[in-house]
């Protein structure tokens, strides 16, 4: 297996193993968990995507989410990105649920801050692609601790933040998150630093999902995400991912932020299909719990 860099210090496409390689040969997943562990991001061209080779792939990292309550997919391990509306095989309207979400999915994130089990990585191919737009564009969380001035590394090295579901959804449409969704999701609060276990790494830990941080006045706390959310995705920080049929993408959720990018969405179909790894013990869940509750 070898690796090429493609981002600003992070994110690398992945030569010589496939997913199939992996799913057939602990040293293939060895090497693709050391080169996800350094990278953050991993790429894969040419690839024969089926529901099952991607589960099956993603499993070799650990336990899969199953579908989250309400969203395509629920109770199977596949989140389903779409405009088509499966039923009648037509474009969805821009004021359609799924659209919202799309548009919810284009503010920078990081998957599943806001459940009680995070997830460690996202596993996502493409297998409609529009032939404008549509990309998915990458920052390093991990990099942007290490860029932050000492003083301020230290101000947050013991801080904690608390993360919603509704918090994101809210920013987009006030009923894109059902009282169902709300209820089964309620603010989760976790440290704002993720070390890696495996590199001992540390990483910042917020999403558009983030918003508070604990002890600190509303306004106080807002104004900081957002300079924190700016400074991750500087520009010159960030590496767009322009997708090709065959391809496939996982990235760490510990240590980055992603954002899906707009397309002509009344005009071209775009699906996406996700797999989500949740967090184990072995990838440094355990720290991030508040120390007190
Ligand atoms: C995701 C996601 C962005 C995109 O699948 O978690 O945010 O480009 N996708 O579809
Ligand atoms: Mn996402």
């Amino acid at each position: 297996m070898q690796t090429r860099m493609l981002g600003p210090g992070f994110g690398a496409e992945v030569l010589g193993v496939g997913l199939a390689d992996v799913v057939d040969s602990d040293a293939a997943r060895d090497a693709v968990r050391e080169a996800f562990d350094a990278y953050s991001v991993l790429l894969f061209r040419g690839q024969q995507v089926t529901d099952e080779l991607q589960a099956a792939f993603s499993r070799r990292f650990g336990p899969l989410e199953t579908g989250k309550v309400a969203s395509l997919g629920e109770g199977t391990p596949f989140s389903i990105l779409t405009n088509v509306d499966r039923a009648t095989g037509a474009l969805v309207a821009p004021d359609h649920k799924e659209s919202l979400r799309a548009r919810a999915n284009q503010l920078w994130h990081t998957d599943s801050s806001y459940k009680r089990e995070p997830a460690v990585a996202s596993v996502l191919s493409a297998r409609v692609i529009p032939p404008a737009g549509g990309e998915t564009e990458f920052a390093s969380q991990r990099l942007a601790w290490d860029r932050l001035p000492a003083e301020v590394r230290e101000r947050l090295h013991d801080a904690f933040a608390w993360h919603s579901y509704s918090h994101s959804r809210d920013q987009i449409a006030p009923h894109l998150a059902s009282a169902r969704e709300r209820e089964a999701m309620p603010p989760v609060c976790w440290r704002i630093r993720w070390r890696n276990p495996a590199n001992g790494r540390d990483s910042l830990y917020i999403a558009s999902h983030t918003s508070a941080i604990e002890g600190l006045a509303p306004a106080e706390g807002t104004r900081l995400l957002a300079e924190l959310m700016d400074h991750i995705t500087a520009e010159g920080h960030t590496w767009l991912h322009r997708w090709q049929p065959g391809d496939v993408v996982m990235w760490d959720n510990r240590s980055t932020l992603h954002r899906g990018r707009p397309w002509p969405a009344t005009d071209h179909a775009r699906l996406m299909v996700r797999t989500t790894i949740t967090a184990t013990a072995a990838d440094g869940v355990d720290a991030l719990r508040p120390l007190r509750h």
